[in-house]
């Protein structure tokens, strides 16, 4: 009689960071590594901007939170749902006009909807959230609420306004409201490879969290982002997608040792003090 193998427990990957630091390439290509290991993935877009999904949609546009609040969509997990031929199943919250409504409302709409059909969440084997980084609003850490055991884990820079955004990232985790939050670990999306690494090194170990990986600038990614494809699907044999296998088991190895930790952020005249005290703007 064939053995059933035990169903691995499930993560929750959140990505926070700042604006433009690299959080939709990175969760994206969590995603499509995770799905090319036969894991059942659900990635979830929690931007207005709706390009989470763009690198597995060919350009097509996918039913958002938005158009189900505007009444054109029924309540069903499935009708929220794209299935996309890379085998990561994606949702988009969509966004109002500009000037009008609240993002955060709809990342928070997004996450009562997954509170509605637990059964469907609960069947994923990877959830990846992509948030937007700029912690406006208390809608945009609604998805610390599934984090409870899993992993918030930030996207930066070596630039001092990203490390800045990170050390509020890591705060936010800390609000006694955000208690089930745990910070996995710094995710490095690097602007320049030839950046010095050490005050990176430094950051982390004051904020009290590990380094998860460095992922390069590369021609690559932003070539695969042109024809609306991860790395991956792109060039499989690059190195920019070897370096998103490594990272992705890097991540899931954190998640499942519950390595996370309550992080020890900065206030903002420490982090500028740290700033100065390594340089870190002329470097
Ligand atoms: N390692 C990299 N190498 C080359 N290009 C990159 C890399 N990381 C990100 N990019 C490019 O930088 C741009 C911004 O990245 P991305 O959209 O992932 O950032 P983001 O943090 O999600 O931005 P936003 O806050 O606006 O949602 C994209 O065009 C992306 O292709
Ligand atoms: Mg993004």
């Amino acid at each position: 009689m064939a053995v059933k193998k035990p169903k691995r427990k499930s993560m929750v990957v959140i990505l926070y960071g700042k604006g433009g630091v690299g959080k939709t390439t990175v969760s994206s290509h969590l995603a499509a590594c995770y799905a090319a290991e036969g894991r059942k993935v659900l990635l979830l877009g929690c931007d207005p901007k709706t390009d989470t999904s763009t690198r597995f949609l060919a350009g097509l546009r996918p039913p958002t939170m938005l158009d189900m609040v505007e009444g054109k969509l029924s309540r069903r997990f499935e009708a929220l749902l794209t299935r996309t031929p890379s085998g990561v199943d994606v949702m988009e919250t969509g966004g109002p006009e500009p000037g009008v409504g609240c993002g955060g409302r709809g990342v928070a709409t997004l996450c009562q909807f997954l509170e509605e059909h637990p059964r469907e969440f609960a069947s994923y084997d990877v959830a990846i959230f992509d948030v937007l980084g700029d912690l406006v609003c208390g809608g945009f850490v609604a998805p610390l609420r599934f984090g409870r055991g899993n992993c918030v884990f930030v996207v930066s820079s070596e630039e001092p306004a990203s490390l800045f955004a990170a050390n509020n990232i890591a705060r936010m985790t800390c609000r006694p409201y955000n208690d089930a939050a745990s910070v996995g670990g710094i995710i490095f999306n690097l602007r320049r490879n030839d950046a010095p690494r050490g005050h990176l090194t430094a950051f982390a170990r004051r904020l009290g969290v590990g380094v998860i990986g460095a992922v390069e600038r590369d021609r690559v990614i932003m070539e695969a982002e042109e024809r609306g494809l991860t790395a991956l699907a792109h060039a499989p044999r690059s190195k920019a997608a070897h370096g998103f296998g490594v990272l992705a088991h890097a991540v899931e190895r954190v998640c499942r040792s519950k390595r996370s930790a309550k992080a020890t952020p900065m206030t903002n005249d420490e982090f500028w003090a740290f700033v100065r005290s390594h340089r870190i703007a002329s470097l």
